[in-house]
This record gives structure tokens, C-alpha cells and sequence, in this order.
């Protein structure tokens, strides 16, 4: 495929000399300072493998983009809960030169879908319908979204970039033991659901960390992309895989819907946050709308004199978080199918009005609408990462199946998990999906739509130059979870890995309920704002942001999310 973007050489020399290395590794290498900030690039991701795959990429000479497609093919092996190639993602890229672009690789809805789909005779949505199974998934846009960032801005043979994953599957990887208690927690579900087995599935007994996990099928699967690009995945053996399995076992896509398949260049959101400038994702993602209402929101207010979560802090960010995600479930959806109303949403005397009626006396309540439901927190998965190359390149991208091993269902002789993205769609006006968001006909199934996601890959400039590369999965969470990390920095001058592991909060609408996790607001802050009305829950983790920022000395600080198994590896 295509070569563009930057040399090789001056990389292969530098990395001739020095070493890059993980995290925590001992300092003095080229290109690491005493602070342990690197300046020759960073990748950042969900595993270390991963990152490892990523750093030696670079260090190959490749740039950013081969880097990420390195990464996703890599977490599609050793993080199967959320890397994929049977889900889809988003891409924020800035080249060195700060051009910007975004790719929307998005799962699609297949052509035999309907509007009414997961709901009963009676207009219910039936349980389970629009998440287990292959009725769940939506037509996978990851291998696609690969091929296509690769032909645009990749310098690395294709091939190159896919052997390391390969290698990951045959001969296998140890497992953590987060990824042995999932694996053993859905045993059932992915028994019931693979009649014909899986490598998930242990031969004897539950898995324990240090397990070596060896996918054969996927492995396959991975030569065939490998040698055939796009067409080893939507045509050929696997897609006869795919579509036998969705016969077996009521799914509807057809060897058509993957064929149709296709990734989608798109004009990044821009905005501007005091002196930074923000490009992040534009629809199918409400993420970018989303952050930049956020930050407009609350730029009027003296945070940083207020402090880090002091409750005047929260209140301010958390109306604007009611506020936003009342606009998310009415306005947004697919801009393929529907209008969004992108400048009115961004207007600033819009945002403004919106937040006219702030009382700081009392919470402001949340309409009547349906409550959604936040506690299935656990079964949540999708995963960030966030790469620079030595050049300056750097690539935001968040990736998913949704739910934590999506589908739960592997297609049998492909080896690869099936997304259950089309519970993302709003199945029936008004009902919550299973991050308890709600959202009506902008959202609504339609064959061929995007589903709208919250996924919020991001980069910021400051002064024309590269700032910061961020973003996380999180579900709902995702983008507060990246507005809380930006402000975290920008505001109150934390450090990146201090900004990620940093307590989060989080309110979206509906529910009427500010969560917090365990420790994010101290005694006082949480007394001044449940006396104004303010309920507030103490949930599990809120978000998984891995992200990276350049110093004013020119080197790149990252935050890999202690929540997590995440590790950067770096040069
Ligand atoms: O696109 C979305 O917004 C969701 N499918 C993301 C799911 C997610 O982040 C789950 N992760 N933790």
C-alpha cells in the first residue's frame, strides 16, 4: 500500500543507539530527561504489549499512523474485551505540520435492519436483544478504518504492521488477572453463545493470571487481512465465516452489508478553549459536540481560583454536563441520515443562555424523561490510546464492541469477537440504553446508519503547536471523563498522569444523579452541594483515559490510566 509521510533513517539511527523502553524503566537512556518525560514518542494504550508493539513500530521508522494500526491489530489480541476487529472507532489525527483529520470507522446498522427491531409486540424492547448475540452487532468498521488511515498516512508496508499481532495470536499472550476474573465471569454467556467453542472458553478449569491465551483462528484471520487488506476481512473466508454465523444464529448481516462497508473521512470539530485549540471527533460521535459545550460552558467561570473539585468546581461542571447531554439525546445521531444542528449546538451565545439558568442555591432538576440506569457499569469496555512519533505526529483513537466482549460471541472459524454496537442506537424512543443514556428519532435504527457514540478521541494545540493527545472508553462517562482530564491539566496545572488517575465525577441528564467514585469529592464539597439538591453516588471507576502532553520543554509527559492494566511504552 501507499507510502506517504516521513522517513525512516534519522529513527533507524537513533534507535541504533538508544533503546526505547516501558514505563518505569531505568533513566538515561536517549531521548528520556530526569523528570522520566520522553521526547522521542510515546505510545500509550490499554496493554502493554500493545504499547510495546506500537514503540517498535517507531522505532522501525514508522510514524504515528502505523503505530496505531500496529496498536488496534495488537489489542484486537491481547485486550479482547474491547480491542477488535469485529467493532469500530474513531480517529483524530495531527500531522506535524498540524494539518488535522478525523476517520469515522463506526459500525454500521446492517441493511436488514428496522427501526423496531429489539422491541416486542407490545413496542418493549426486549431484554438482552439489542446486546447478546449476533442480532447485536452492527457491520464491523475497524479492519476497514485500519486499511484506510494506512493508505492515506501510512509509511510502513501493511504487512509489517499486522505480523506483530499475528505473532500475539499464535503463539499467545499472559493474561492479567483483571482479564482472568472477566473471562471467568462470563463463562456462561460465552458458552451458551458459542456452541462451537472458542479460545476464550479454557479447556479445563478457570483461568488465572499468567494464563497464556493462544487464538489460532484469529491468527487466521489476521494473515488473511494481512495478505489481502480490506478484502481478507469483508470478502473471502472470513466474511463466509461471519455471515455463516449470523445464519446459525439469527444475526442479518450479509456478505453484501460487509462489502458496503466503508470508513468515512470527516472535518474535525474545532473549537476553542481560552488559548487552546481543541480538534476532536465529529458526528456519528456525539463526543466532540459534546466536549466543546462542555468546555465553552464553564470557560466563563474562575475555576482555577475556585480549585480541583471544590463544590462551586463541581456545580458549574456538573449544569453544564445536565445541560449537554439534554441537547446529546435530542440532536444527535448519524449526519449521514440525520440534520444536526452542529452551529447552534456550538453558538456561544447559545451555550451562554443555556447556562442563564444556573442557581448556585440549588441543583437544577432534570426533566421528567425516563430515568436510565448507570449500574451496569461492569460490563462496560472500550479502550483509548494515544500515540506521538518522533516527528510530531500524533494519533488519538478509541476503539470498541461496546460492552465488554461485546456480542460475547466469537465467530466460529474467525476467531474474532462480534460487537454489540446497535444497542448505541436508541432502540425506542425515551428508553435508556445500557449506559442509561436516552435519545429519540435522530438516533433511531435505520438500515445503514451509524449508531451515535460518546466516544471522544481528542487532541489539543496550544499556541498553533501540539498540546495534548487524549481520550478514554467510559460509556456515557467518556466525555466528562476527557473534560475533566483536559481541565484537570488546563486549570489546575496537574501533571498528566496525575490528571488522569485524578477522581472523577460524572452527570449525564438522566439519570438525575451526580456520580462520583469512591473519594472524589472531599466531606465539605460533597455536604455544600447535597444541601443545594444535589444526589450523588458513589459508583465504580469512571473512565480509562490514556493520553500523553508535550512540555514546554519539548518533551512528552503520559498518563496510562492506573484503573487499568494500561502502560505506555516510550523512547
Ligand atoms: O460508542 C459509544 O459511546 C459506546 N459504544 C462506548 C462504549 C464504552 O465506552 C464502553 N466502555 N467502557
Amino acid at each position: 500500500m501507499r507510502k506517504r509521510i516521513k522517513p525512516s533513517f534519522i529513527g533507524l539511527l537513533v534507535w541504533l543507539v538508544g533503546a526505547g523502553h516501558l514505563t518505569g524503566c531505568v533513566s538515561g537512556q536517549l531521548g528520556k530527561n530526569n523528570s522520566g518525560e520522553y521526547r522521542n514518542g510515546v505510545v500509550v494504550s490499554a496493554k502493554k504489549e500493545a504499547s510495546v508493539v506500537g514503540l517498535d513500530i517507531l522505532k522501525k521508522g514508522g510514524n504515528a499512523i502505523d503505530a496505531a494500526v500496529a496498536v488496534q491489530f495488537a489489542l484486537a489480541v491481547v485486550y479482547p474485551g474491547a480491542g477488535n476487529i469485529g467493532g469500530g472507532g474513531f480517529m483524530v489525527y495531527r500531522s506535524a505540520d498540524g494539518r488535522s483529520n478525523t476517520l469515522d470507522f463506526r459500525e454500521q446498522a446492517a441493511a436488514g435492519s428496522s427501526r423496531d427491531m429489539y422491541l416486542d409486540a407490545a413496542g418493549n424492547p426486549v431484554v438482552d436483544k439489542s446486546l447478546y448475540g449476533s442480532l447485536a452487532a452492527g457491520v464491523p468498521g475497524s479492519v476497514a478504518g485500519m486499511v484506510a488511515a494506512h493508505e492515506k498516512y501510512g509509511h510502513l508496508k501493511w504487512e509489517v504492521l499486522l505480523n506483530p499481532a499475528i505473532r500475539l495470536a499464535e503463539d499467545g499472550f499472559k493474561i492479567s488477572a483483571a482479564q482472568a476474573h472477566e473471562l471467568n465471569e462470563l463463562k456462561a454467556r460465552f458458552v451458551s453463545l458459542n456452541p462451537r467453542g472458542t479460545a476464550l472458553l479454557k479447556a479445563k478449569g478457570d483461568w488465572v493470571e499468567g494464563d497464556v491465551l493462544v487464538q489460532e483462528q484469529l491468527a487466521n484471520t489476521l494473515r488473511q487481512i494481512r495478505d489481502k487488506g480490506a478484502a481478507g476481512f469483508y470478502e473471502g473466508a472470513v466474511a463466509d465465516s461471519l455471515v455463516a454465523e449470523m445464519q446459525r444464529s439469527g444475526g442479518i448481516i450479509t456478505k453484501a452489508d460487509l462489502k458496503n462497508y466503508k470508513a468515512v473521512w470527516r472535518t474535525p470539530i474545532l473549537g476553542n478553549y481560552k488559548a487552546y485549540k481543541i480538534i476532536t471527533m465529529p458526528p456519528p460521535s456525539s463526543g466532540g459536540i459534546a466536549l466543546l459545550q462542555l468546555l465553552k460552558s464553564v470557560e466563563p467561570f474562575p475555576l482555577k481560583r475556585w480549585g480541583f473539585n471544590r463544590d462551586s468546581t463541581v456545580q458549574v461542571m456538573v449544569e453544564a454536563e445536565r445541560r449537554v447531554y439534554a441537547d446529546r439525546a435530542e440532536y444527535m445521531g448519524d449526519p449521514d441520515f440525520v440534520k444536526i444542528p452542529e452551529k447552534s449546538l456550538l453558538a456561544g451565545a447559545y451555550i451562554k443562555s443555556r447556562m442563564h439558568s444556573l442557581d448556585w442555591n440549588k441543583a437544577t432538576p432534570s426533566s421528567a424523561l425516563r430515568a436510565g440506569d448507570l449500574t451496569a457499569a461492569e460490563h462496560e469496555e472500550t479502550t483509548h490510546f494515544s500515540i506521538v512519533d518522533r516527528y510530531g505526529n500524533a494519533v488519538s483513537l478509541t476503539t470498541t464492541l461496546n460492552g465488554s466482549y461485546g456480542a460475547a460471541m466469537v465467530v466460529s472459524g474467525a476467531g474474532f469477537l462480534l460487537n454489540n454496537e446497535m444497542d448505541d442506537f436508541s432502540v425506542k424512543p425515551g428508553a435508556p440504553n445500557m449506559y442509561g443514556l436516552v435519545g429519540g428519532e435522530a438516533n433511531s435504527i435505520a438500515p445503514g446508519k451509524r449508531m451515535l457514540s460518546s466516544m471522544t478521541p481528542t487532541i489539543i494545540e496550544k499556541e498553533g503547536k501540539l498540546f495534548m493527545i487524549v481520550g478514554t472508553p467510559g460509556g456515557s462517562t467518556i466525555i466528562t471523563s476527557v473534560f475533566q482530564t483536559i481541565l484537570n491539566v488546563l486549570e489546575f496545572n496537574q501533571k498528566m498522569q496525575t490528571a488522569v488517575a485524578a477522581k472523577k465525577f460524572h452527570h449525564q441528564w438522566l439519570p438525575d444523579v451526580v456520580y462520583v467514585e469512591d473519594g472524589a469529592l472531599d466531606s465539605t464539597t460533597a455536604v455544600q452541594l447535597k444541601k443545594k439538591g444535589y444526589v450523588i453516588e458513589v459508583r465504580g471507576p469512571i473512565g480509562r483515559v490514556d493520553a500523553i502532553l508535550k512540555t514546554k520543554w519539548g518533551y512528552y509527559q503520559y498518563g496510562a490510566d492506573p484503573r487499568g492494566d494500561d502502560a505506555a511504552a516510550a523512547w
